[in-house]
């Protein structure tokens, strides 16, 4: 079972487990709110070893008739409200989702699993939890969580929780916590796909604050293949931390990808960047994110496979290849919600 399959990394996991593991049955949750969209997974959906239940990972009953009727071995657990602006807003949603989905998951995988030898119970979770770093020092694993957002504090308790039924009930867990993530199919109203969409219309590119927050971008087929590690190779209790090493502030990221959009357009050299915009940080922004990945890279072997500029390319590319796609994603009540959420800054 991999939850929250038909959102931006969980795609990626999905495509990825479909494709290199035939025989391997994956069954993908998913409500799919706003930010789930069957199309990312077009090219896999109809593979014989794949199947979509549309469901809602706080409904017991269907989470629990979902164990039974694909007796599920395995769960890689992706679905959660992700969006730190949007936790700001409204927190509850989060909290629902994030925290009482995940006891409702690690509830039926205790209940189901008898032999808790032979199964694997995989949450996937982010740097978030860790808090703001100054500008020296990585979170490792042993960093205290300092959650400060609605967003990272609903992460931080869902993790708690994965490891409270790990000591107290024995369920066999996994957990990892990776940094931003950029790449395809990604819902645009985080920095990079907002970005790319709104220089494609014209529209300001609206920087929070002074624009000098630090993030540590990975390319989203790194993470899928991380996960990949620690769901085979990784440790039963154990978390591990995935990143790429790869610090940018939000300005220095957004002038580099202007530099690449006008070229790719065809644009005079400085046309989107005429577009940056600074607005009103964001409330309790945090400062910077930096991932030591030693454990994972020491431990499991794994590595990043591409350089942002590489990955940042490809990225672009594929936004100009599937406009339709951001049309699809975009239609209905998001482009109000964005435009309401930019007015009011
Ligand atoms: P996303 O918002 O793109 O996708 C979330 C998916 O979960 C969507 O398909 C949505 O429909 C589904 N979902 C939401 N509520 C649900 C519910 N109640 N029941 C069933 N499905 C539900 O998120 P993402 O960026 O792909 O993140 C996936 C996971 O990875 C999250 O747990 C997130 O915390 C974590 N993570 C994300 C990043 C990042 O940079 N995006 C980095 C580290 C960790
Ligand atoms: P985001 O993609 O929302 O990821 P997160 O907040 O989980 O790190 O934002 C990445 C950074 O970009 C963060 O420092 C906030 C900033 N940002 C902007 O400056 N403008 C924007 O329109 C957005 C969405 C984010």
């Amino acid at each position: 079972m991999i939850t929250g399959g038909a959102g931006f990394i969980g795609s990626h996991v999905v495509r990825r487990f479909v494709t290199n593991y035939p025989d391997y049955q994956i069954i993908n949750i998913d409500k799919l709110t706003y930010a789930g969209n069957l199309e990312n997974l077009i090219d896999v959906e109809h593979k014989d070893n794949y199947v979509f239940e549309k469901a809602d990972i706080l409904d017991k009953k269907s989470v629990t008739d979902l164990f039974s009727k694909y007796t599920i071995t395995d769960v890689i657990h992706l679905a959660a409200e992700s969006h730190v602006d949007r936790s700001i807003e409204g927190p509850m949603e989060f909290v629902l989702t994030n925290v009482v989905g995940t006891v409702t998951l690690l509830e039926a995988a205790k209940d189901a699993w008898t032999d808790k030898n032979e199964h694997v119970f995989y949450h996937v979770s982010t740097d978030e939890v860790f808090g703001s770093l100054e500008s020296e020092g990585f979170f490792t694993e042993n960093t205290p969580y300092d959650p400060r957002s609605p967003y990272s504090a609903s992460k931080a308790s869902s993790d708690h929780f994965v490891r409270a039924y790990f000591h107290t009930f024995q369920l066999p867990v996994k957990m990892s916590n990776c940094s931003n993530n950029y790449g395809s199919h990604h819902f645009p109203e985080k920095l990079i796909p907002l970005m790319i969409n709104n220089i494609l219309n014209d529209k300001p590119l609206p920087i929070y604050g002074n624009g000098l927050n630090i993030r540590d971008w990975l390319w989203v087929e790194d993470h899928a293949s991380a996960i990949d590690a620690v769901f085979h190779k990784g440790k039963i209790g154990e978390s591990y931390n995935i990143g790429g090493l790869n610090e940018w502030t939000n300005i220095d990221l957004v002038m580099f990808l202007c530099q690449l959009m006008d070229q790719k357009l065809g644009r005079p050299e400085g046309s989107a960047a005429k577009l940056i915009t600074y607005i009103k940080d964001r409330a309790g922004h945090d400062q910077r994110y930096a991932i030591d990945a030693s454990k994972i890279r020491e431990e499991l072997g794994w590595t990043p496979s591409i350089n942002f500029e590489d990955g940042l390319s490809k990225t672009i590319d594929w936004y100009l290849a599937n406009k339709e796609w951001i049309d699809k994603v975009t239609s209905g009540s998001y482009q109000n919600y964005y435009d309401q959420q930019y007015n009011n800054r």
